[in-house]
């Protein structure tokens, strides 16, 4: 069970991380940096926040079943 709280505050936390990257992107873009590496940067974390978050929608049913 508080695993599962981890789980949700990674995502919670990743979500900040990914949010300030996406805004750095915009200011980059704004600014007309060419900068590709700026948008690499939001990956790093959406690739972990997509993860904890498939984990997050699945356990509901995951509970479901182990309940029945
Ligand atoms: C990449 C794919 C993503 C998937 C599959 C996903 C999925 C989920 C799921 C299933 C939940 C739990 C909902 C519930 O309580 O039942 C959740 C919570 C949440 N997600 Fe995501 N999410 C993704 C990306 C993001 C992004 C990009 C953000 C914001 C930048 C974000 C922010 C949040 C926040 C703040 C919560 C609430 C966490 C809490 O309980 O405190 N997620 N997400």
């Amino acid at each position: 069970m508080s695993s599962n709280l981890w789980i949700r505050q990674i995502h919670r936390w990743l979500s900040i991380a990914f949010t300030l990257a996406v805004i750095a992107n915009i200011v980059a873009m704004t600014l007309q940096v060419p900068a590709t590496w700026i948008g690499f940067l939001a990956l790093v974390p959406l690739i972990p926040l997509l993860v904890t978050g498939l984990y997050l929608f699945a356990l509901p049913y995951l509970g479901r079943r182990r309940n029945a």
